[in-house]
């Protein structure tokens, strides 16, 4: 029910340019918690500082997140209850248990009560959660979160990643110039334009849905993390423009450019990132382009419909007045990458939050699958948790895969 109308509200935002649609969503609903969440540490202060505890209720309340467990029998109970799945060194023993070393304590013994109370599902955890005193519990979570996080064996720093795209990027200046602007004939033109059809693109030559030679080998060896950032960066650059076009006459082609506004924009400046921005864009590149529409070698019924039986004159014209544009001056829009994510994320993953209203997981270098099981369970509503699950609300399946790979493959901050 929630997730369709968030995913309704969603495609009523898409239109907006600029931000995608969820992290629009995303911010709003983050603003909300956040504001509420600090309420609520201010009642806690002074609660906290109003009344004292009383001594039964320490007893109920056994995995109060300020337990202080005792390590070292934490660690006897741990080879023998936990270390199985979990080891002993705190390493989940396959993808989609979750690693435990240097987790926070109060964070273990709130997951625990979690299972306990059936508010998380998981068969054996309610079972052995049953099975431990709250004394035990906190013995064990002090025992492993005094353990130092494992660092993940590919972990790269932030630096390298943004070096590893320039260096991707040159890859790339052969055939499409320094930054994007490509000076060949047939070449296109990437600087300044949209990111999401960038990245779309990227994704059609890879899986073969849209067929080039050259690029069929460029996009072999791409991961989308690594077409995310290309498209991120060539979409920050500044177009050029290409130059007077070799033929067809841009006057002729105004008028034939009337239908092609409504999508591509007047100008071809296009406001939906989904529809590439044409101004600016290389002569005959916009003529080989249309003509591969309208003969289904480039396969899109939208394009096909609109360009099918036009006359090789009138392609030439309508290209012509397209390259003679302007190129975008306005900043296109980008693609949501992991960063772009992980930035929000850390407003409350970040080593720092210490709220005492929200205990919040330490989630960098875990398991890639756990992480990835984690927020779609929030998101549909199978871990009870108000705050991730409103977070992980506007997140898509795709969103979460690549999200889950950049914390799981980050090193202990
Ligand atoms: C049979 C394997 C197994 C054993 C034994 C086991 N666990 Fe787990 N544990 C898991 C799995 C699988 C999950 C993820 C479950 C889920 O949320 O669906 C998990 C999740 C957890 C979590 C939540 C971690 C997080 O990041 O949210 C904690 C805390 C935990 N286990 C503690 C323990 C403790 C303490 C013991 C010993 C008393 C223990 N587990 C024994 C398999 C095991
Ligand atoms: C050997 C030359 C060559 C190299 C190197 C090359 N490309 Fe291309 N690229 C092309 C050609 C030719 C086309 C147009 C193909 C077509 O008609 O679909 C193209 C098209 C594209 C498009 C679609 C643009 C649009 O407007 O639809 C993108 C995006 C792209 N390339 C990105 C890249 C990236 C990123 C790299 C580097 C990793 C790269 N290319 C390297 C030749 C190359
Ligand atoms: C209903 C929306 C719509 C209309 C109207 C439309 N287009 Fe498109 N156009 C698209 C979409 C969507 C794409 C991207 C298709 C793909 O993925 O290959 C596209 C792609 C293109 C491209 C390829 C750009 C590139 O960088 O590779 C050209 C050229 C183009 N259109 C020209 C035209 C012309 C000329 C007209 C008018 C005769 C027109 N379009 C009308 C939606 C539209
Ligand atoms: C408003 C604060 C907040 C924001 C923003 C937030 N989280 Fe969380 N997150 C939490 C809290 C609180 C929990 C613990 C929930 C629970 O008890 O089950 C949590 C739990 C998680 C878990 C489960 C970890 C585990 O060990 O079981 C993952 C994974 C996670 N968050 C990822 C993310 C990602 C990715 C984002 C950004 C897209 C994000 N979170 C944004 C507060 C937040």
């Amino acid at each position: 029910m929630c997730t369709q109308f968030y995913r309704r509200l969603g495609r009523l935002a898409r239109m907006r340019p600029g931000k995608p649609w969820n992290a629009h969503l995303f911010d709003l609903t983050m603003e909300l918690i956040m504001t509420r969440l600090s309420l609520s540490a201010l009642l806690l202060a002074l609660a906290l500082g109003a009344c004292s505890k009383a001594p039964d209720q320490a007893q109920t309340e056994a995995a109060a997140p300020d337990a202080q467990g005792d390590s070292a029998a934490g660690k006897v109970l741990a080879e023998a209850k936990c270390a199985s799945c979990h080891g002993l060194d705190g390493r989940g023993s396959t993808g989609d248990i979750p690693h435990l070393a240097g987790q926070k304590a109060a964070y273990m013994e709130h997951a625990m009560q979690e299972y306990i109370n059936g508010k998380r599902a998981h068969a054996a955890l309610q079972q052995l959660g049953k099975e431990l005193t709250g004394k035990e519990l906190a013995d064990i979570a002090a025992y492993y979160a005094g353990l130092p996080r494992i660092v993940p064996a590919g972990a790269a720093s932030a630096a390298e990643a943004a070096s590893k795209i320039q260096q991707t990027a040159a890859t790339c200046t052969a055939c499409h110039g320094v930054d994007g602007n490509a000076t060949m004939a047939g070449y296109p033109t990437l600087a300044g334009q949209h990111a999401p059809y960038l990245l779309a693109s990227l994704q059609a030559y890879k899986s073969g849905t849209r067929k080039d030679a050259s690029m069929a080998g460029q996009v072999a060896r791409l991961d989308t993390p690594a077409m995310e950032a290309l498209a991120n960066y060539y979409s920050s650059q500044t177009a050029q423009g290409r130059g007077q076009p070799t033929g067809g006459d841009p006057v002729a082609g105004e008028p034939l450019s009337g239908k092609c506004g409504a999508c591509h924009g007047g100008k071809g400046h296009s406001s939906n990132p989904d529809y590439p921005n044409l101004a600016g864009q290389d002569y005959a590149y916009l003529v080989k382009a249309i003509k591969a529409y309208a003969d289904g070698s480039r396969d899109n019924a939208v394009m096909k419909s609109m360009v099918a039986g036009m006359k090789d004159q009138d392609i030439q014209h309508v290209a012509a007045f397209y390259a003679v544009q302007p190129p975008n001056a306005d900043v296109a829009a980008k693609v949501m990458s992991a960063k772009d994510w992980a930035d929000r994320c850390d407003k409350c993953h970040s080593a720092k939050n210490d709220n005492p209203a929200m205990v919040v997981p330490v989630i960098e270098g875990q398991q890639a699958a756990y992480i990835e099981y984690a927020l779609k369970a929030y998101r549909d509503g199978k871990r009870e948790q108000s705050a991730m699950h409103a977070m992980g609300m506007p997140l898509t399946d795709a969103d979460i895969s690549v999200i889950a790979d950049y914390y799981a493959n980050m090193a202990p901050r």
